[in-house]
């Protein structure tokens, strides 16, 4: 159960640590092949909602299952959709800059995205798409896979990139200007959010604060000892 962000105090971090452990004595890091094949299969497969009428197909994560730190993005776009992995556009080449900067090593690093489809709106011309923002019924249906995700990969640490992620686990609609760069407590996960790199690339106003959190990222993993 996802109850209401507080940010991280204490009383979460012991919480966290024995549903951790609780994680680690009970679950036998059971991240087989198979259970990787099923949650693939499950995302690959699904038609609960329009955006399986116009994918190419449906992206799943960088599929690093063993990174500790989940990085969630909001949703594949025509690049993603195309080569079926997450942040294959620009904004994920902004993204790879920054963490190159950051030096968090890649294999800790599982990256997806909240919603596992590209939502499309006409473009222009006859029968092209143009990106659009996932519809809160979208990610309200992708959530079944978040959660499998979640389960999969036991990540210690979610950096959220931008509102619609972060919004998956907070009650209420999140303002990217006052939360970013603050992490918070959400049920057994710890919650990092951070604009969303293409925002900062619309924005290059935003590109100091985003350059700041990045740094304050780094120490919050090293202080908790993520
Ligand atoms: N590419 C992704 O995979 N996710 C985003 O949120 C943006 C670009």
């Amino acid at each position: 159960m996802i109850r209401r962000g507080v940010l991280f105090d204490g009383t979460d971090k012991i919480l966290y640590n024995k549903k951790m452990n609780y994680y680690e004595e009970n679950a036998g890091f059971s991240k087989t092949a198979s259970q990787i094949a099923a949650y693939e299969a499950q995302v690959q497969s699904c038609r609960d909602c329009p955006l399986a009428l116009t994918r190419t197909q449906a992206v799943c994560g960088n599929r690093c299952y063993q990174g500790d730190i989940m990085l969630l993005g909001e949703a594949p776009g025509a690049a993603e959709d195309r080569f079926g992995r997450p942040f294959a556009g620009a904004a994920g080449k902004l993204l790879q800059q920054f963490l190159a900067e950051s030096q968090i090593p890649a294999e800790r690093l599982y990256i997806g995205n909240a919603v596992k489809c590209r939502p499309v709106k006409p473009g222009k011309r006859p029968g092209a798409w143009r990106n659009r923002p996932p519809r809160p019924a979208e990610i309200a249906a992708c959530r079944r896979h978040l959660q499998a995700e979640l389960a999969l990969v036991r990540p210690k640490l979610i950096v959220t990139l931008g509102a619609v992620p972060s919004s998956c686990f907070m009650p209420d609609k999140p303002q990217m200007g006052q939360c970013h760069g603050k992490p918070f407590a959400a049920g057994p996960y710890r919650i990092f959010p951070l604009y969303h790199p293409a925002a900062v690339m619309y924005n290059p106003g935003l590109r100091r604060a985003y350059e700041e959190d990045m740094q304050t990222l780094v120490r919050y993993i090293q202080n908790e000892m993520i």
